[in-house]
């Protein structure tokens, strides 16, 4: 519905293994400019990806409180691969924006499937970890007494608990916190998820401000495709700002996707040491992605 509600998309197409028709009858009455389409089970997956400039690929199951992402492997790891193979087939040059969890392995799953089809370009894909962004504006905001939209944090490292790192020392506007509210919201901001998943009570995970994130970070693509300057968002993408293959930081998007990945600057004490451990966790998610499909 919020990519339908978008000036920049003028063909929409909607996907999924069940429910495809109904959403795509509602989401078609609204008198916005873009064209909706439908497409029901993998027999129309290559129809429904085919002319496509974006894909977007928030599908797979959510957690149950007491899960982590990473219990969700399992499932969703052949579902990405499964529509990973259909892009390389039907649009190998759009840019991927990848949701499904845990986004630490599937992002390198998707890799793996690229390079086995022989289409894998590193700049146009992307895991999407606006949500943790978003949150961090939002609780930092809260803490400062600031209109969120007011508030730039970065969040580095990764999508899942102690990998979800926010540089608190260099948020935008200038400011300071006590440890305490550092520790505060590092720990809130590295369980913002969870805790939508503890109040939903076995009821899903996030799916409103997720779709709030995706949808500000998709349009952040369109409008680089469309070769918009100065659009910088983090996202987990392939890099070599540390020694691991993949990682989250600022990214510069553009006509070809991801086309700068910026250093993540200086970092203070605190950071450092949640820089190792979510490299640590980081290193072994990215491995089980992409052994998923070495293997
Ligand atoms: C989130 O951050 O809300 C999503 O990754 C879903 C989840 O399981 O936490």
């Amino acid at each position: 519905m919020l990519m339908k509600m978008n000036p920049l998309v003028s063909v929409l197409h909607l996907y999924d293994v069940v429910n495809a028709p109904g959403v795509t009858a509602d989401v078609s009455h609204m008198d916005t400019g873009a064209v909706v389409r439908g497409f029901l089970g993998q027999p129309q997956l290559e129809n429904a990806l085919t002319g496509m400039d974006l894909v977007i690929i928030p599908a797979g199951v959510p957690r149950k409180p007491g899960m982590t992402r990473d219990d969700l492997f399992k499932i969703n790891a052949g579902i990405v691969k499964t529509l990973c193979e259909g892009i390389a087939k039907s649009c190998p040059n759009a840019l991927v924006n990848l949701i499904s969890n845990p986004v630490n392995s599937t992002v390198p799953i998707a890799a793996e499937v690229f390079k086995k089809a022989g289409t894998y370009d590193p700049k146009r894909l992307l895991g999407v970890t606006m949500l943790d962004v978003v949150r961090a504006n939002t609780f930092v905001a809260e803490v400062l007494g600031l209109d969120p939209r007011e508030v730039d944090v970065p969040v580095v490292g990764g999508h899942a608990g102690v990998t979800i790192l926010p540089l608190l020392s260099q948020v935008k506007p200038a400011c300071s916190f006590t440890p305490e509210e550092v520790e505060y919201l590092t720990k809130r901001i590295q369980d913002g998820g969870t805790e939508v998943v503890q109040a939903k009570a076995g009821a899903g995970s996030a799916t409103l401000s997720m779709a709030y994130a995706a949808v500000k970070f998709a349009d952040a693509c369109l409008r680089g495709l469309r070769g918009d300057a100065g659009i910088v968002e983090c996202a987990f993408v392939s890099s070599q700002v540390t020694e691991l293959p993949f990682f989250a930081s600022k990214v510069r998007l553009g006509r070809a996707g991801a086309e700068e990945v910026y250093q993540l600057g200086l970092l203070n004490e605190y950071e450092r040491v949640g820089l190792e451990k979510a490299k640590k966790e980081l290193a072994e998610s990215i491995e089980k992605g992409a052994s998923f499909i070495k293997k």
